[in-house]
């Protein structure tokens, strides 16, 4: 499954971000057909409505053993959760974990847009081996079916049953593997970067119908989190033609992964509008939220902050000037930021985090813009 790289295969994201930067370059963009996002996305589809993707960033294989070359920053290995599926999680630990305490726990969701990528995605591989070895954590990287083929919430229920093995392996059900021991059951994070964020957020509410013990769920990180709505926002309208998420790509991306005949105020997309889930939010635990204000989704992050204060959740946050959608994986001084800020949740630094009323505090740093509609 390795996709030919011919370029550079120590930062493939670029290859995304220049040919969108070039196709989106011109100062009048305007209209937009389904073929010229199809085009730029690097997808087609195929007669039985299945979609080829042929995006040029490699997949990579787990690295289990310690003397691999070069020597890896941690280990991780894939476990195929059925016999009747491709369902699989890759499991990652530090090359050399503590003996002295357990590790947290941290359920990954990797982005793409619900369209694109997998778990064994070089840059999100890359993403799960730091955290494994900075913070230092357990992690558990799910894939989930992509859409068109499988629309939401197909992602939604892998993802769960990503959860449901890992409670599974707490309760030594079908026996544990070896890595597990390390692993600390009550205090278990969901992470999600982009399309992943989305996940996380919905997993960790429909997690509530469901007895996970014995694991805790501790808290969400939502880096950078997909979501939409039909009512375009400040940061969409600004930055409409982004060259890293456009905005007519973002829509056609949106289509692709929705159910049919619903819009983008489905909960799905955009969670705070209504539906199913939205009574019990006030029942989630902490959560993390990152945003640039390079970013055109921006505004959706800020949003949902507001709202999860305003339903008494406890946010902690960082929005930054500048910066684009999923720069962490082409800039190790972004990622570097967001994994210490992660590092500082997981562990309870909250005094090294923003906190407090997410609006007047995003005011005073982010005047030039008005970074939100309501
Ligand atoms: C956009 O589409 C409209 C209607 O299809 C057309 O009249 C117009 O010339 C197009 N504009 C550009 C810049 O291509
Ligand atoms: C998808 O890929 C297959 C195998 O490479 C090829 O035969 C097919 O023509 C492709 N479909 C499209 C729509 O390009
Ligand atoms: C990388 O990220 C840092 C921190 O967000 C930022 O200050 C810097 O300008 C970025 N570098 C590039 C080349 O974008």
């Amino acid at each position: 499954m390795l996709l030919k790289s011919s370029k550079s295969l120590t930062t493939p994201f670029l290859f995304l971000f220049v040919s969108l930067h070039q196709t989106f370059s011109h100062p009048t963009v305007t209209n937009h057909t389904w073929q010229e996002a199809f085009e730029v996305l690097g997808i087609a589809w195929n007669p039985d409505g299945t979609l080829n993707r042929t995006i040029l960033i490699p997949m990579v294989d787990p690295t289990p053993d310690a003397d691999s070359e070069p020597t890896p920053i941690a280990l991780s290995q894939d476990i195929y959760l059925s016999p009747y599926s491709k369902a699989y999680v890759r499991l990652y630990i530090p090359v050399d974990p503590p003996r002295d305490r357990k590790l947290p726990l941290i359920i990954y969701f990797h982005g793409g847009d619900f369209v694109l990528y997998s778990a064994s995605t070089a840059i999100f591989h890359n993403f799960c081996n730091d955290i494994a070895s900075q913070f230092p954590a357990v992690v558990v990287s799910v894939e989930y079916r992509l859409a068109p083929e499988n629309r939401l919430p197909a992602a939604y229920d892998d993802a769960l049953n990503g959860v449901a093995w890992v409670r599974d392996q707490a309760l030594g059900k079908g026996g544990s593997d070896p890595w597990m021991e390390y692993a600390d059951f009550s205090r278990v994070f969901l992470l999600g970067s982009s399309a992943g964020g989305n996940i996380a957020y919905h997993v960790a509410l429909r997690v509530l119908d469901f007895d996970i013990r014995p694991l805790q769920i501790k808290g969400l990180l939502l880096n950078q989190a997909y979501f939409g709505g039909l009512k375009r926002t400040q940061s969409e309208i600004r930055l409409i033609d982004d060259p890293y998420v456009p905005l007519y790509i973002n829509d056609v991306l949106w289509s692709l992964a929705l159910p049919k005949n619903v819009n983008r105020d489905h909960e799905f997309c955009n969670p705070i509008s209504g539906g199913t889930y939205l009574g019990r939010v006030f029942r989630l635990p902490k959560v993390y939220i990152k945003g640039d204000f390079g970013d055109p989704l921006v505004d959706r992050s800020v949003l949902l902050a507001q709202y999860l204060q305003s339903c008494g959740v406890p946010v902690y946050y960082r929005f930054n000037p500048g910066g684009g959608h999923g720069n962490e994986l082409g800039n190790r001084t972004a990622a570097q930021q967001l994994y210490d800020d992660m590092r500082w949740f997981v562990n309870d630094l909250h005094s090294n985090l923003n906190s407090g009323d997410v609006l007047s505090s995003l005011k005073s740093e982010d005047q030039s813009s008005d970074h939100a509609s309501y």
